[in-house]
């Protein structure tokens, strides 16, 4: 059987920990290697052709046994790579360290696996930063400046792989932002259910949006078989695949905090109040000021969201029409985002389980 033993990374988070069954569904008899930082957590599968090696995109080696390193470049046919450090906040260096570092460890690994048929990068549309206009399925150039670190370091990981497509068989895929699965369930509360969250406090009078940009918001069950079914059957060697909704299926900023605080208001007796949508010049101003003179929930909530909020001023738009095509053809509709979007506010009515 070809690709039948796998590496993968990140099992225990949402994307990784979604993709597992389907791995092993796709393929019976397929081996898969979970490379973790902990043995005991949280992999979500007891299966006897699953097993776990300790391991650290961080280390040296990524910490890696040379028994169990030798190992994995005997046997390895696919290494699939969803590990990631996915906090926006954290210092580059602290980023890099696990986003672009780590991918260098696992490409250094990879370049020695003698039966490597595939290399699946998972990364994400936000690699793009603060380019405005269309973001093609291709090798982006440096945009002229990223929102937060975990964009900056997933462009610059992105950089190694392409550079080392000259030497193993490695594809990219890109992610748009996972908001639930399709029936509206959050599993992973993310610095945009932390914004829906403040809505019935509304202590901010505007917000940076360009009422007319779209926000590409997925599911995660339909993301995970997008990955899936890309990675099975139509791996090609160099492509970039963005596994995203893309312009005409998503809501727009206008529609997104209009349908949010209808949502919202009609379990309430005293309506908040819906902030302004302004330029995000006109934001900064006001973040500044408040900096100065606001009040402290403000001030920390301003900090909080700083890395995030710009991105609804600037229009971003991820091409994605042969990916679709591709999963339409083999029945993979895309969820209808405002058939479940209420039923993700509730999930956000109720609170997290946990936060990034
Ligand atoms: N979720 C989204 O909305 C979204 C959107 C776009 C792109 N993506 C991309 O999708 C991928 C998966 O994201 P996710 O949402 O599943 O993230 P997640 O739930 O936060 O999981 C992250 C995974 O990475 C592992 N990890 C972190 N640091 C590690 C290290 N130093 N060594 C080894 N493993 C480490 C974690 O394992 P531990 O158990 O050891 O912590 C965990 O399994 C990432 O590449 C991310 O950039 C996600």
């Amino acid at each position: 059987m070809t690709d039948s033993c796998l590496l993968l990374t990140g099992a225990s988070g949402l994307v990784g920990g979604t993709w597992l069954p389907l791995l092993l569904k796709n393929h019976p008899g397929r081996r898969v290697t979970i490379l973790s930082r902990s043995l005991e957590h949280n992999v979500p599968s007891k299966n006897s052709l699953v097993s776990t090696i300790r391991g650290d995109l961080t280390q040296r080696d990524l910490g890696l046994a040379t028994e169990t390193r030798n190992a994995l470049i005997e046997n390895v046919t696919g290494i699939i790579h969803c590990a990631a450090d996915i906090r926006f906040r954290l210092p580059i260096d602290q980023a890099r360290a696990t986003n672009t570092a780590g991918t260098k460890r696992l490409l250094t690994l990879a370049r020695k696996c003698k039966r490597l048929e595939k290399f699946a990068h998972v990364s994400t549309v936000y690699v793009a930063g603060k380019h405005r206009g269309i973001v093609r399925e291709q090798q982006l150039a440096e945009p002229s400046g990223f929102m937060n670190t975990y964009q900056q370091s997933k462009h610059e990981a992105e950089q190694l792989v392409f550079e080392a497509m000259g030497d193993i068989p490695a594809s990219i895929f890109r992610l748009s932002s996972i908001i639930s699965d399709s029936t509206g369930k959050v599993r992973q509360f993310n610095y945009f259910h932390q914004l829906l969250r403040l809505v019935p406090r509304n202590p901010l009078p505007m917000i940076p949006g360009n009422p007319g940009a779209a926000i590409d918001l997925i599911a995660s069950d339909w993301a995970v078989s997008a990955l899936a079914l890309l990675y099975e059957s139509h791996f090609v060697p160099g492509r970039v695949y963005h596994v995203c909704a893309g312009r005409e299926a998503s809501m727009t900023v206008k529609e997104i905090l209009h349908r949010t605080f209808q949502i919202f208001n009609q379990s309430r007796s005293k309506p908040a109040m819906e902030p302004r949508l302004v330029s995000f010049e006109q934001f900064e101003r006001f973040a500044k000021q408040q900096a100065r003179k606001g009040s402290a929930p403000v001030r920390e909530l301003l900090r909080v969201l700083r890395e995030f909020l710009p991105h609804l001023a600037i229009p971003q738009y991820y091409e994605n029409r042969e990916t679709l095509a591709l999963l339409r053809r083999a029945g993979l509709e895309l969820p209808p985002i405002r058939e479940y979007y209420p039923r993700v506010i509730a999930s956000c009515l109720k609170g997290p389980a946990n936060e990034t």
